[in-house]
């Protein structure tokens, strides 16, 4: 096997230890640790790192004395109102009004594998994959229980912890905040990188000093959001892509989250990640339980990129429940910035032959297709309406899809499937559905509904709203041969009727994805939010790729997908080569610098007029859709390493190398041209030293030469790429 910087053979260490009143979980390359104190009953951290035989040597301080009698105390699950003056990660009203909980150590269990949670999304892996050990503390004053539960994946030293808070009490409470995950660092310093963005430039790298006091983002759009992507990494001051500590956080939910960071005056950092608390308030009968999201963390102690491999691994083998997770996409045309809502049946099905020409496998209907008694020709009207629209398609969309499907694309056996465009959670002022059901929207009273993209959102806590969506979704896709789904959402939440509801509507929506998602198992389902307003770990449980973003010029999207790639596999990355000048940045590149950047996405595709294509352009797109097709199994479900970073250098690059070590596809970028400077080398990574390998299908080099030596590549003019195929011989 290739040396990916991933582990390769089983854990000496057993992954889940307890001795006494102390825990272990341990993985390859990583060590997770915490105990009881015997005097305050309170989980105490020791470890989080690289493999240890035991807790590390530490000075121990119980307390202080004085006012910081918690200042150097790493917990496990800080609570407030007893003396830690830190951000904590549990919150709890009480009946009588106060807030104050006390939970100490009660019982452990360990569980073979890992259990799933209710309701919403979660790894999930055979008992010889995982092991879960789930801590029990109590409340004693108010019969509370929280049980914290760690689920350890050895192999990719992976740890995930939710919690599950019960009241086994007589009197109603009010859960404020429950953080999923929960960390001290011992003193130290720290970075903090993040995925900050907005639309059309989602998921750019920060990277910050944690700085005495607290840092944070996070989302309150009601959705995981352009602005902000629920994921963390700190890091050693030093780390780099290859090289020093990093623990990614990244939490598997699609709400508004919270990322908390805070070093104390005493120089302890804290880490908390979950939901946000502005939209969170759950309320407890006696007797009721509620369950927080997980969120995962990874430990790398060799780099950056190491954890993105690892977290990509993970998702892909035990997050991603599409039976498409690992199999090649087909490359497809979608029409929106081509036409927008311009268009009747002729001119969708002249896209479609001229798709097919291109030799494309999967034409996609965009917006627009839908509504009768206000027909969607632009994005006023008809969200909830999902019949399609008589007068653009008098024989309906069956009758287009089978026309469609009989297109054999150029160059292939195969024929055209159909893909459409829906946005269910969504309902605009302007259709049928508004005028039967206004209640069905989101709303507080009588006042305003604030309108966005001239849309309301639907209330998907509601069940009839979540029946509604899966009855419609459904008839559309009994009605017509389609095998994949674009499902938009092109707005934040607004007017909810309480904080509780942004938490029940991801229930609710969840509960749509499962039903849709095991009904079609043969549709490929995309996520997409006005682009990447919804790139999360949440929707991948269920949809197998999202769209990107909304921004499509190719240095833009570099960029943009090489962010992504911090915590999300390829695979799970919709890009499309699109029109020059760019709409939105009025930027021109080639064809191949385009192609080729969308290429290091795992669904490849077209997001254009075909029959606008210039006579040029058109001769070279089959064989560039021939490269993407050959390279696609490798970016699908090989390990990434993101060479150069295009933060830092004029020739960013990428290397993906097959599972099996056997194939590999490097990408190299020249952004613009300097006179003498355009001959970058490029040293390889994760390649076996003593392997040959024949470079497109010419000279054969050792690993050690690839990735000692390199390659010098001769750049010609700006915007100019490379696509190498290697193979091992
Ligand atoms: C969003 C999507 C686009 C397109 C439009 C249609 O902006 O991100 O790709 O589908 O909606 O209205």
């Amino acid at each position: 096997m290739a040396a990916t910087g991933l582990p390769s053979r089983p854990s000496p260490r057993q992954a889940v230890v307890v001795d006494g009143l102390s825990f272990a979980l341990n993985g390859n390359n990583v060590s997770y640790r915490f105990h009881v104190d015997e005097e305050t009953g309170d989980l105490i951290g020791d470890h989080f790192g690289g493999s240890v035989d035991e807790n590390p040597i530490a000075h121990i301080i119980r307390n202080d004395g004085g006012w910081a009698n918690h200042a150097h105390v790493r917990r496990e699950f800080p609570d407030l109102g007893r003396g830690d003056f830190r951000t904590p990660a549990v919150h709890i009203k009480h009946e009588t009004g106060h807030t104050v909980c006390d939970f100490k150590y009660k019982s452990y269990t360990i569980v073979n594998g890992k259990p799933p949670l209710p309701g919403l999304p979660c790894t999930f892996g055979r008992n010889d994959e995982v092991t879960t050990l789930v801590v029990c503390l109590e409340d004693s004053y108010r019969s509370i229980t929280a049980e914290l539960s760690y689920s350890i994946y050895p192999q990719l030293d992976a740890i995930v912890r939710s919690v599950k808070i019960t009241n086994n009490g007589t009197d109603k409470i009010s859960i404020e905040k429950l953080a999923s995950f929960s960390v001290d660092f011992p003193y130290g310093d720290y970075e903090m990188l993040q995925l900050q963005g907005e639309w059309t430039r989602e998921c750019h790298r920060i990277r910050r000093k944690v700085d005495y006091g607290q840092q944070g983002f996070g989302s309150i759009n009601g959705y995981s959001s352009h602005y902000n992507n629920p994921f963390l990494a700190l890091t050693s001051p030093d780390t780099t892509e290859s090289y020093g500590h990093a623990w990614g956080f990244s939490l598997v939910y699609t709400g508004s989250f919270s990322v908390e960071v805070e070093k104390s005056p005493q120089g302890v950092t804290r880490a908390l990640v979950g939901m946000n608390p502005y939209h969170f308030s759950w309320s407890l009968a006696p007797g009721e339980t509620f369950v927080s999201p997980e969120c995962v963390s990874v430990f790398s102690n060799t780099g950056v990129g190491a954890m993105s491999r690892k977290f990509h691994r993970l998702y892909r083998q035990h997050l991603i429940k599409s039976q498409f997770v690992n199999k090649p996409r087909p490359v497809l045309l979608n029409g929106w910035e081509g036409v927008y809502f311009d268009f009747d049946e002729d001119i969708i099905y002249s896209l479609a032959e001229e798709s097919a020409k291109l030799g494309v496998k999967l034409f996609v209907l965009d917006d627009g297709w839908f509504g009768n008694k206000y027909p969607r020709h632009n994005d006023h009207t008809s969200l909830g309406d999902w019949q399609v629209n008589t007068t653009r398609f008098p024989k309906g969309l069956g009758h287009l899809v089978e026309r469609v499907k009989k297109l054999r694309a150029a160059g292939s056996d195969e024929t055209l499937q159909f893909g459409l465009w829906v946005e269910p959670e969504m309902i605009s002022k302007k259709s049928e559905l508004y005028e039967k059901h206004p209640e069905w929207a989101l709303h507080v009273g009588e006042n305003p509904r604030t309108e966005n993209r001239n849309q309301l959102v639907l209330n998907v806590a509601l069940p009839e709203v979540q029946d509604f969506i899966i009855d419609s979704i459904s008839g559309i896709l009994e009605s017509a041969p389609i095998t994949y789904i674009k499902w938009d959402n092109n707005r934040g939440m607004h007017e909810s009727p309480s904080p509780q509801n942004y938490h029940a509507y991801m229930l609710g929506m969840y509960r749509v994805f499962e039903k849709l998602t095991t009904k079609f198992p043969d549709v490929i389902w995309e996520g997409c939010a006005s682009g990447g307003g919804r790139f999360d770990a949440g929707i991948l449980q269920y949809f197998p790729q999202v769209w990107t973003s909304d921004g499509t010029d190719a240095l833009d999207r570099i960029h943009i997908q090489f962010g992504t790639s911090l915590v999300y596999p390829a695979s799970a990355m919709g890009a499309h080569l699109s029109a020059v000048p760019n709409e939105i940045t009025g930027r021109t590149t080639p064809l191949t610098f385009r192609a080729h950047v969308a290429m290091m996405g795992g669904s490849f595709g077209l997001e254009l007029d075909p029959r606008k294509i210039s006579e040029e352009d058109r001769v070279q797109i089959p064989d560039l859709i021939g490269l993407a097709e050959k390279i696609n199994p490798i970016v699908i479900s090989g390990d990434m390493h993101r060479l150069v970073l295009p933060d830092n250098s004029n020739f960013p690059a990428a290397l993906f190398i097959s599972q099996d070590g056997n194939q590999a596809v490097l990408f190299a970028f020249q952004i613009l041209r300097r006179q003498v400077h355009n001959f970058p080398t490029l040293r390889l990574e994760g390649l076996v030293p003593t392997a040959r390998y024949k470079v497109d299908g010419e000279n054969i080099y050792s690993g050690a030469t690839l990735m000692n030596g390199g390659f010098q590549f001769r750049f010609a003019r700006d915007y100019d790429s490379k696509v190498v195929f290697i193979e091992k011989v």
